[in-house]
């Protein structure tokens, strides 16, 4: 199929999101102002995993003038930009932190954290869950893998939110972001500074700072893989903790399901995931002249990977637009496949899943409060822009 005959579609126009999912009436992939949309679960699948498509994060930053200085350097350097033998030396040594004991040690580290937050707050009100529970625990944890002071937590939150601002793809945003990377850098410079002052420990950062040491990474590395994964931690998974909290609150029937039988939940986190995912979009630019679906996408070319469109393919799922918690299989393209993946998923998964354990056990009539709850979207990702909870309604 020639260019000429793709459906028209803009991934970032408002009225985007009124298509339904899967494909258009005219095929899989489109063109519009801002380059290809590929709609279908399968063919998202594809992109994804094709390492001749590069992530567009470095591009985009350039077309809003950072074209040079540290934000720009970390990101050409970073791990997600990186291929072949340099992703993988990049991504192993976070990738250590990741695994199965991690992720099971944090389960018991998000419930104490939540618990320490809700003791805080005045629960005979509807509490700010935005503010005051999902936008703190991930920077928390971050905070708790780096073995930085847990007062920290409002710092690495604000930092991640303000550097991965360039996702909302408003120019405006350019001096906060540049502000934002220099920002970070410094924080990360101390935080490296003091633990090589004392003795390291067994966080992440020590080992990182372990790897530079033995020659495995180099100062410049250590600092951008610190980085890396302060940006990456926390504003994704508040968001994304919130749209599931909204999710599976309004949902009676599942919510009573939920704490009938806690066993549920995973499944529920994940299908909530599929439904409203943060990243709605991941966009990827073409290394080289690929042949998609039948057309040529020519080197250079923005393809916007529609994950939201993807998660709602009927083609993949059955009646896509309902919540259903005995999906088989179900794996939704939130966290992006392929060998850049979301490399804190299961982290992130596990939050999710202790936040909803948590109110299920200790607040199982929570309801979500109308006034002052507002989901949105912006640039193609879904947010949470405020979420009101009441968590002991009488
Ligand atoms: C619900 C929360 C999260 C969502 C929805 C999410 C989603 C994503 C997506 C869509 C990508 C891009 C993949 C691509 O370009 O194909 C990504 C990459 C990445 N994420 Fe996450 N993420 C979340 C949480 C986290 C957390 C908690 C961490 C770490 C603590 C993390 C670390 C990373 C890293 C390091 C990458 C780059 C991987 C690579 O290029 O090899 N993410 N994530």
């Amino acid at each position: 199929m020639t260019e000429t005959l793709l459906p028209r579609f803009d991934p970032f126009a408002p009225q985007a999101q009124a298509h339904e999912g899967g494909a258009l009436p005219d095929g899989p992939l489109a063109l519009g102002p801002s380059g290809y949309t590929v709609l279908t679960y399968d063919l998202a699948t594809t992109v994804l995993r094709n390492t001749r498509f590069k992530n567009a994060a470095l591009e985009l930053m350039e077309q809003f003038g950072i074209t040079d200085g540290l934000a720009h350097e970390f990101r050409a350097n970073s791990v997600i930009m990186a291929e072949g033998a340099r992703h993988f030396r990049l991504r192993a040594p976070m990738a250590r932190f990741m695994g199965p004991h991690t992720v099971q040690e944090i389960r018991g580290i998000v419930r104490e954290i939540v618990e320490g937050i809700v003791a805080d707050l005045d629960t005979s009100a509807p509490v700010d869950f935005h503010t005051g529970i999902d936008q703190r625990i991930p920077a928390r944890i971050y905070c708790y893998l780096a073995g930085a002071p847990a007062a920290d937590e409002p710092l690495v939150a604000s930092l991640s939110e303000r550097t991965l601002s360039l996702l909302q793809r408003d120019r405006s945003l350019t001096p906060v972001i540049v502000n934002a990377y220099a920002e970070l850098f410094a924080y990360l410079r101390a935080l490296i500074a003091r633990k090589r002052e004392q003795a390291l420990g067994d966080d992440m950062l020590s080992f990182l700072i372990g790897q530079q040491e033995a020659g495995k990474l180099s100062e410049d590395e250590l600092l951008n893989e610190a980085a890396a994964m302060l940006e990456a931690s926390s504003v994704n998974t508040s968001h994304q903790t919130g749209l599931v909290v909204w999710t599976l609150l309004r949902d009676r029937d599942t919510w009573r399901r939920l704490v009938e039988d806690p066993e549920l939940i995973p499944a529920a986190v994940v299908e909530a995931i599929r439904l409203y995912p943060r990243p709605g979009i991941v966009s990827k630019v073409a290394t080289e002249d690929i042949e998609l679906n039948g057309t040529i996408i020519p080197e250079g070319s923005d393809v916007h990977v529609a994950v939201w469109s993807a998660n709602r393919d009927q083609a993949r799922f059955e009646r896509p637009t309902e919540f259903r918690l005995d999906r088989e299989s179900n794996s939704p393209l939130t966290f992006s496949t392929g060998s850049h993946g979301c490399l804190g998923q299961s982290l992130a998964r596990v939050e999710m899943e202790e936040v909803v354990r948590y109110l299920a056990d200790q607040h199982p009539d929570a309801l979500v409060v109308d006034d002052g709850t507002e989901i949105g979207q912006s640039g193609g990702r879904w947010l949470v822009k405020a979420l009101t909870v009441n968590l002991n309604p009488v």
